[in-house]
């Protein structure tokens, strides 16, 4: 697949309540990963937008450290996003409309996380359980004046998927825009997405509809634009395996490689973060960037034996620049 020329389903902008996004291809929160360099990256090879990974709507009252790094963002990111996990509408409220969120531009709600410890707590996808609370977290988000979108699953299992009622409910709360990973909670992060009812949802509402899930690959998202009708897509996991999918997709000019884009990730990182940080995030990027290249274990256990930057240089262009 050449680009999305063609069929033009794809890279168009978008108009999300009053925020335009420069493409409609955009790049999904994943914690551990979506730190502001790689924000700005994929920005930069075309996503329309790209999101902090979760952040605490509570924890943003405490001044510490791991919240401020989720939270880093500059000038250079023209458009902010941020996503926000919790279950209390009042501390949604004062988390949305805090001095700590004045630079973003939109907040998203996190109504998919299936981890135990969050679902046990009535956040993430919990709220597909608890349609009356969810709305009021929209409300409340809201009420900050901001771009809000959501994002969450078709429900808790096969047997209770709700989204097309769920997605009614977002868009009367007042929500801009839903992305729905279309899988269940119990399937995790496994499984072959059930995108027909995503296509559903899409029918159900008015507002865009974004398409998640399985995408790995330009045939792929094509095909998850034909089989849900989505106003786009976001991309995830392959989204940080290879961010060169984003041109390819939105049709932005770019002459980047695998090893261009990981010297500028470790220049941008360094100007930023702590050296500890900037190791784990390269190697995680590496490691990913690597992971359908053949007869790399060596390569990856050198990356991981790395203790510095002074060491990783070489070894990044050993494994991606010759
Ligand atoms: C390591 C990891 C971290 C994730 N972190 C978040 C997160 O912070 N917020 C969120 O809404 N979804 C998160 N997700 C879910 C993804 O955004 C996405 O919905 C899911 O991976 C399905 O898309 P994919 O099959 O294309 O990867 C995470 C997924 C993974 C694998």
């Amino acid at each position: 697949m050449e680009n999305c020329e063609e069929k033009k389903t794809l890279g168009k902008e978008i108009m999300i309540g009053r925020t335009r996004f420069s493409s409609n291809v955009l790049m999904a929160p994943l914690a551990g990963y979506t730190c502001f360099p790689f924000r700005l990256m994929v920005k930069r090879l075309g996503a329309g937008s790209a999101y902090t990974e979760m952040v605490s709507a509570d924890a943003l009252k405490y001044n510490d450290r791991a919240t401020s790094r989720l939270l880093f963002t500059d000038e250079r990111e023209e458009l902010k996003c941020v996503q926000l996990l919790g279950a209390i509408p009042a501390v949604f409220e004062r988390a949305a409309k805090s001095e700590r969120l004045a630079k973003f531009d939109v907040i998203d709600i996190n109504m998919g996380c299936p981890v135990p410890n969050v679902v046990k707590s009535g956040e993430g996808c919990a709220l597909m359980d608890d349609i009356g609370r969810a709305s009021a977290i929209i409300e409340a988000v809201k009420r900050s004046g901001k771009t809000v979108s959501v994002k969450c699953r078709l429900g808790m299992n096969r047997k209770k998927i709700v989204i097309e009622e769920f997605a009614r409910m977002c868009e009367g709360s007042g929500a801009d825009m839903i992305t729905i990973h279309g899988r269940t909670r119990d399937m995790m992060y496994d499984g072959e997405p059930l995108y027909e009812y995503i296509k559903l949802a899409k029918q159900a509402v008015s507002i865009p509809v974004f398409a998640n899930g399985g995408i790995d690959s330009g045939e792929k998202a094509l095909l998850t634009m034909e089989k849900t009708g989505a106003d786009g897509i976001m991309l995830a996991r392959y989204g940080f395996e290879n961010p060169l999918i984003f041109p390819q997709l939105s049709g932005t000019k770019c002459s980047d490689t695998k090893y261009s884009l990981i010297s500028e990730q470790l220049d941008i990182a360094g100007e930023c973060y702590d050296e500890l940080f900037v190791l784990t995030y390269i190697k995680k990027l590496a490691s990913y960037f690597m992971k359908k290249l053949p007869g790399t274990k060596q390569k990856k256990q050198e990356l991981f034996k790395c203790g510095s930057i002074t060491q990783l240089k070489p070894l990044l262009w050993d494994i991606f620049g010759s």
